[in-house]
């Protein structure tokens, strides 16, 4: 495909903090007020660094993509390698994926006119979740509209402000917001590190229930193999969000849930 443009001065055009919310922060055009007082310093700070690295040509943040997304992808006129999306199974693109999406929209439309729980919920979302269900080997699945929301609620459903959480100190953004909604008392280990875990869950004070949260493809048998946990201890629930829920795993889960 040709270069639609070619200076890097043009490149930036589209990718620029001057481009992110219409130039408002990065015009020198003055204006009736002070539009800097609308910052605080740590936002200044950070629209200056962005600024910064969009100069640099370095600013990798809302790319807009010009087609589909896949291994490889056109933005800013040119072909480029993708390496950030998530995604994993290559399905982007699927013809089975594609002719399926296709009928739903002729079936149902681009959308229902209301959230989930009022009148946005339709029949392919049931299919989805019992085959979720029955995937993961659950007797129900709910999903969510993003990764966030779905952490939020993972945590805030489950736990009341007596219980703890123990986090790895790298999880994401919405896992460290979801303990605050909770109201838990929150305890973190070191990024992956089964000893550090094993000393948070030893050294915390007594709480109802504890979380283990971590992020990222967790073995959660191992690492609590690894930390000197023995899952059965009491005080100790383990909920294994990720992956398939070893089928043993899950019969304690239900016996302790209907004791
Ligand atoms: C581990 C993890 N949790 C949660 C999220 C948030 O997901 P979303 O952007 O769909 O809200 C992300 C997104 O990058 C993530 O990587």
């Amino acid at each position: 495909m040709p270069s639609k443009l070619s200076a890097a001065g043009d490149r930036r055009a589209t990718t620029s903090s001057g481009g992110l919310f219409g130039e408002f922060f990065a015009s020198k055009k003055s204006s009736t007020f002070d539009k800097n007082s609308l910052l605080d310093g740590r936002a200044r700070r950070l629209f200056d660094l962005t600024r910064r690295a969009c100069d640099a040509g370095v600013y990798p943040y809302q790319l807009p993509l010009e087609g589909r997304s896949g291994p490889w992808i056109e933005a800013e006129g040119r072909r480029m390698l993708m390496l950030s999306s998530y995604d994993y199974l290559g399905l982007i693109g699927d013809e089975r994926v594609d002719a399926a999406a296709i009928e739903a929209v002729r079936k149902y439309g681009t959308g229902t006119g209301g959230v989930r729980l009022l009148t946005g919920t339709i029949d392919l979302h049931h299919q989805m979740e019992s085959e979720l269900a029955a995937f993961k080997g659950t007797s129900a699945a709910i999903t969510f509209s993003s990764g966030y929301l779905a952490n939020l609620a993972a945590v805030t459903s489950v736990l009341s402000p007596m219980d703890c959480v123990v986090l790895d100190s790298l999880a994401h953004r919405s896992l460290a917001e979801a303990c605050k909604l909770a109201g838990v008392t929150v305890r973190r280990y070191a990024h992956n590190d089964c000893a550090s875990l094993r000393h948070e869950l030893e050294s915390g004070p007594p709480s109802g229930r504890t979380m283990i949260v971590a992020d990222g493809d967790f073995d959660g048998r191992r690492h609590l193999h690894l930390a000197g946990v023995d899952r059965h201890q009491e005080g100790i629930r383990v909920l294994f969000a990720g992956g398939r829920v070893p089928r043993h795993v899950r019969h304690r889960i239900d016996r302790a849930r209907h004791r």
